[in-house]
């Protein structure tokens, strides 16, 4: 099969390869591709920036994979040939706390991703596709949407009227939008694009304020929740975000502490964190249940992957490159047919 392999840091060393179709362990599953999608983290593996020790081996990259059974190990209970299933990212972490050694145990580094004709999966680090979503579709959930899920949901309990403050339009953001929406919530969003203003207006938000002309962006949702802020706030951005996250926030609110686009370092004003009695969160995606019953709830509430562009499985180099210079939506790769 062709595989593509990630052989060194940087894209020039991300090769298309020939290799032998794996054969599934007792209890794996072995998938026929259909398609991938881009994450950050896959950007940043890539780059030689993400836990680079932990990724220093060659592996097939991406973590988020779409696809169809062909092959079952003599032990799997749960799926059969011919069933449609995406991939979960943090394969060993299946509902609960997690156990202390999960990150290692992670889909597209350091272990073989998507990014190949057939990949091989634990029966317990697949769900079921969800009916009402193609395959490209379907492979954006694993990381962007379960990460929003888990914040606002798992962690959050979030109720209809909340208000969510969501940072950018990246792929996590939309899919905050598009959750917390579809929940009943009033979204608050910044972003640095007046036109992506608008089109995340038609995905449901109420509220946008474009962080480079309001660079104070907390006062200005102080504004608009008369002075009680958001109960709920992603975090994508890191850094000295954090403070006027925490500003933002209504009383006992919620942060949930997703990404570091700007750094991985914060020096946190603790008077007004305690003041606001805020909860801090970090979040690493989710556990498999909770996969599980967010494809349950995108069906009911109809929530449809927004996509910027599908790229061919030859034009993987090409898919990175447009991830690095950003995108509204995801970016997918068309594997197989
Ligand atoms: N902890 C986890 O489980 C988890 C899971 C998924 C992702 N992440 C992390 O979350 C972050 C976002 O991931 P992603 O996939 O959504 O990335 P992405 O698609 O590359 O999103 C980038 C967007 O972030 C916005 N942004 C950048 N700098 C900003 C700033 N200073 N203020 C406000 N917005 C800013 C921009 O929005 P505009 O263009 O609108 O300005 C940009 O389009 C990354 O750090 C990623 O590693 C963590």
């Amino acid at each position: 099969m062709k595989a593509w392999k990630k052989q060194g840091v940087g894209l020039e060393n991300l090769k298309l390869v020939d290799v032998d179709i794996p054969k599934p362990g007792p209890k794996q599953l072995l998938i026929r591709v259909k398609a991938v999608s881009l994450n950050f983290r896959d950007k940043s593996i890539m780059d030689g920036d993400y836990l680079p020790d932990l990724m220093s081996k060659p592996f097939t990259p991406v973590s988020d994979a779409a696809g169809v059974v062909i092959g079952v190990g003599s032990e799997v209970t749960k799926f059969n040939e011919g069933d449609r299933v995406v991939s979960h990212l943090y394969t060993k972490w299946t509902d609960g706390a997690p156990t202390e050694d999960y990150g290692p145990t992670a889909v597209g580094g350091p272990n073989d991703g998507g990014l190949a004709e057939y990949m091989l999966l634990d029966e317990d680090a697949a769900v079921m596709t969800p009916s009402n979503m193609t395959d490209e579709e379907a492979s954006t959930l694993p990381i962007a949407a379960l990460t929003v899920w888990f914040s606002l949901v798992e962690y959050g309990k979030i109720k209809a009227g909340d208000t969510v403050l969501i940072l950018g339009t990246g792929g996590v953001s939309i899919y905050a939008i598009q959750i917390a929406s579809a929940l009943g919530a009033r979204v608050i969003v910044t972003t640095s694009s007046d036109e992506k203003g608008e089109r995340v207006r038609a995905l449901g938000a109420k509220e946008v304020i474009n962080y480079v002309k309001t660079p104070d962006w907390e006062k200005e949702v102080l504004k608009l929740t008369d002075g009680k802020g958001a109960q709920h706030i992603l975090e994508v951005v890191g850094g000295d975000s954090i403070n006027r996250s925490i500003d933002a926030l209504a009383q006992q609110g919620n942060i949930y502490v997703i990404g570091f686009l700007k750094s991985m370092m914060a020096e946190v004003n603790l008077f007004s964190l305690l003041s606001k009695q805020a909860r801090i969160q970090g979040i690493f995606v989710g556990h498999r249940k909770a996969f599980d019953e967010m494809n349950k709830a995108f069906n009911e509430l109809n929530i449809k992957p927004v996509i910027d562009t599908v790229y061919p499985f030859s034009d993987a180099i090409q898919a990175y490159e447009h991830l690095g210079r950003g995108a509204f939506g995801k970016i997918v790769i068309k594997v197989s047919e």
